[in-house]
């Protein structure tokens, strides 16, 4: 329960945070990570229990920290007689499953007990939260220190006064979820990192550094260092560093302007970050008071240019870069909304495999980890705000708080984030209400001049889906960058309309599809819904607001003006069952590229086929193990990167294909339509333009279920308590073929250095937890979640299922 920080472990913490942007040496700044010691609690407790409480009913628990995952899933939770606006709908109906069916409303508490040694008084102190679910009260000693309302938001609170020196502080914090506050599942806890940062008086304000690349040329930039400072200092000494530690440029100033130096410092043969090549600095900022170093801060950076161009469109170090991005909500499936590094790294390596290369935060603040993972591995990244200003979607949601909180919420959105080079727009907001009306379009300039005056070098964006009523109103000639939520047929028309030259697919496609489930016939279809709740693969299927990949494919192959697209989404999320908001048990998206437990659908196949420009991409859809289907029309897809490929089926030619301009989908997809089942073997081979051939792969039918297959996507993880191996266990038959209709209950056990942690298998009308060690697989597949204790060795994953040869695997922990 109780936490002492040594100035070891403050080392620890400097090195950790050398790479966020935010660090400090123990003697003149500490940074003290609060992630052990919490116990935790459900519901209200009395008044007298807020300082002197009984620990014995608390739970012990670790942030991040989510205690709604663990469910169970329940269809009276949040269910709403609603009829969703947005989706077209006049009349109300009862949803189900719209915000996860997991318990994330009520009020809960959590505690902390520890003393911060470094703390003396004349210190400064500060309390940090990067995220909290939501409206937290915040005590410390007893005493009410703040509140904020927005569960998305970081903020801080400076606790100089109330910190105790050399005693034991308490800390509790009261956490308040309403029903009908969210379209989706927003999580609920201390779900992102709590930090206690200690500096001398005089110091850096806190998210004080902006650090902007102001000119490049050729062989050198111009980096303009711009800090906030507390206190009065006498000079500033900024060094900037390459990742390997070799000074590149040292610059001191002694002109402070109020409260801020302001620093242009050349460096020379930068090299330039890029999706590619997602280059790095550090500048290392120290503060002196009388010959006396006070203050040290590493912010980590990049240098490159961005610029919006009529005629060109996005420019990225000069060069036109469309988005080839992907909208993501903040759930990690079955982590639910607790941050964890390692899952936004898998996800964002499986989007780099697709050839993706931006991200847009629907609808809020990205955790700080996403960011640093998208600096690093080259994601360019729209960072969004709000889904409601003062006009509500939902009964309790963000419009409650607007008038009060939004130039707040904004503000440390930009100041906590602005020094990520992969941050290239901002947006202020998606599909608000607000379209509607003169009222809306002051607000959105309102929230747009908030942004220019916090970072006066990126955009401003808004998904709008009211396309006929901002052409109107002048909403949509105010944002710097229009930005089309669906509607590809009125693309053109706002071209025309607006003056920025381009626009942006803010959101696009929604198409629906479930891994592994195929229908037949095989058609396309908008809002279309089957008895198993499932979607079809053939990925033909959206909404009736929505369309296919392929319309936004031509806009954006087809149009210079249309600068990117973001699809919703990546990965499917917990919360938002479309087309089945009203059918239970539906209780996650169906919307993903890859399922809910990380493992792609075919779509992310017609994806990579377009977006991966290095690597080859040719798949087959179907699986092809259907007894029932024998002689019956089974079309086949090929999503490829080649314009022409050959299948077979048993040896017999089914004839050569070639994409061409008949309809959208046979531009991007091959498809044999008339193929009749037989088991066996279904195989493609590519061909390049001479004719010769490209690449060849087969699909077989499979047999009997007969054992289980496991592969870690890490078989090194770090004894943090943190880190995760991602397993896929797959059921396959004794060739080794996918049994692609088993849906069979597995048990899982892991010993030794590691932990189970969770189970997924990417069912969105499964209600199985994903914290228990057992669940059947969805389709022949599911991912077991293996997490590392604090101590190296090694952990061991034993799968079993009845009728199946069981299977065990070894994780290094180091
Ligand atoms: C959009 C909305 C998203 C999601 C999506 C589903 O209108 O911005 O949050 O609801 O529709 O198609």
């Amino acid at each position: 329960m109780k936490a002492y920080f040594s100035h070891y472990t403050n080392l620890i913490f400097t090195f950790i945070l050398l790479f966020t942007g935010d660090s400090v040496f123990g003697q003149v700044r500490s940074v003290i990570k609060l992630n052990d010691g919490w116990l935790f609690k459900r519901g209200e407790i009395p008044e007298a229990e807020k300082v002197n409480f009984d620990a014995k009913n608390w739970e012990k628990v670790r942030i991040p920290h989510d205690y709604a995952i663990f469910g169970p899933f329940d269809k009276e939770i949040d269910k709403q007689t609603v009829a969703i606006t947005q989706n077209n709908e006049k009349v109300a109906t009862e949803k189900t499953g719209r915000t996860g069916a997991l318990p994330y409303i009520g009020e809960a508490w959590y505690r902390n007990t520890f003393e911060v040694p470094d703390f003396k008084k004349g210190k400064r102190a500060l309390l940090l939260f990067e995220g909290t679910m939501s409206q937290p009260k915040v005590y410390l000693n007893g005493r009410l220190i703040g509140q904020w309302n927005y569960g998305y938001s970081y903020f801080y609170f400076d606790i100089s006064e109330e910190l105790l020196e050399n005693k034991e502080n308490t800390l509790a914090v009261q956490l308040t979820n309403l029903p009908q506050s969210s379209r989706w599942y927003p999580g609920a806890g201390l779900y992102r990192n709590v930090s206690i940062i200690v500096t001398e008086d005089v110091s850096f304000e806190q998210w004080g550094i902006s650090i902007t690349t102001k000119q490049l040329q050729e062989d050198f930039a111009q980096v303009h260092v711009k800090s906030e400072v507390v206190g009065q200092p006498d000079y500033i000494v900024t060094e900037i560093q390459d990742l390997n530690g070799k000074t590149v440029a040292v610059d001191s100033s002694s002109k402070v302007f109020g409260k801020f130096f302001e620093q242009d410092i050349k460096v020379e043969n930068p090299k330039l970050w890029e999706p590619d090549a997602p280059n790095l600095y550090i500048a290392i900022s120290k503060l002196y008071k009388d010959g006396k170093l006070t203050d040290i801060k590493h912010t980590r950076f990049g240098i490159r240019t961005i610029a919006y161009i009529a005629g060109k469109g996005f420019l990225l170090n000069d060069k036109v870069t469309k988005f080839k991005g992907v909208c993501l909500h903040h759930d990690l499936g079955p982590l639910g909304a607790a941050v964890n590094k390692a899952a936004l790294r898998r996800q964002m390596e499986i989007l780099k495999d697709m050839g993706c290369n931006a991200i847009r935060s629907a609808h809020n603040m990205p955790s700080f980890e996403q960011l640093e993972l998208a600096d690093e591995m080259g994601f360019l990244f729209l960072a969004e705000s709000f889904d409601e200003w003062a006009k509500p979607k939902v009964k309790n949601g963000y419009a409650k708080f607007f008038n009060s909180d939004a130039e707040k919420d904004i503000v440390n959105l930009v100041r906590a984030t602005r020094n990520h080079p992969s941050i290239v727009m901002w947006s202020s907001g998606n599909e608000v209400p607000d379209q509607w009306g003169s009222e809306g379009v002051k607000r959105a300039k309102f929230l747009q001049e908030i942004f220019h005056r916090e970072d006066p070098t990126r955009p401003v964006t808004v998904g709008m889906d009211q396309v006929k009523a901002v052409m109107e109103s002048g909403f949509g000639v105010l944002v710097d960058i229009p930005g089309l939520n669906y509607r590809t047929h009125l693309y053109e028309e706002a071209y025309q309309k607006f003056p920025q030259g381009m626009l942006l697919g803010s959101e696009t496609a929604s198409t629906v599809s479930s891994r592994g489930v195929y229908k037949f016939p095989v058609q396309i279809a908008k809002n279309k819904t089957y008895d198993d709740l499932q979607s079809s693969s053939y990925d033909l299927e959206s909404t009736s607001w929505s369309n296919l990949p392929e319309d936004d494919f031509i806009l954006q192959d087809d149009k210079d003006w249309v600068i990117g697209e973001f699809v919703w989404t990546g990965f499917d999320y917990l919360g938002e069952p479309t087309p089945y908001d009203e059918k239970w048990p539906s209780r996650s998206s169906y919307f993903g590229i890859n399922d809910l437990a990380g493992l792609p659908k075919d779509r992310f196949y017609l994806y990579r086929s377009r977006w991966n420009t290095t690597d080859n991409t040719l798949h087959i859809l179907p699986h092809w193990t259907w007894p029932d289907r024998v002689g019956q029309t089974t079309p086949v897809f090929v999503y490829t990167n080649f314009d022409r490929a050959e299948l077979f089926v048993n040896g017999k030619s089914m004839g050569v294909q070639q994409k061409n301009n008949s309809t959208p989908q046979h531009r991007y997809r091959l498809m044999w339509m008339d193929v009749k089942y037989e088991p066996g073997t279904v195989k493609v081979v590519a061909y390049h333009k001479d004719g010769s051939k490209a690449m060849e792969k087969e699909i077989h039918t499979a047999g009997k279920p007969h054992k289980i297959v496991l592969e870690a996507d890490r078989s090194t993880i770090n004894a943090d308590k943190e880190d995760l191996s991602f397993v896929k266990v797959s059921v396959v038959d004794k060739h080794g073929n996918l049994c692609p209709n088993a849906n069979i209950p597995l048990q899982f056990e892991v010993s030794g250095a590691g932990n189970f942690k969770a189970v997924c298998n990417g069912d969105p009308t499964s209600l199985e937890p994903f914290h228990l060690p057992t669940m059947r697989t969805f389709n022949g597949q599911l991912v077991v979640l293996v997490q590392s204790k604090d101590k190296a060795g090694i952990a061991k994953l034993v799968v079993k299922g009845k009728g199946l040869k069981s299977s065990e695997l070894s994780i290094n922990i180091k």
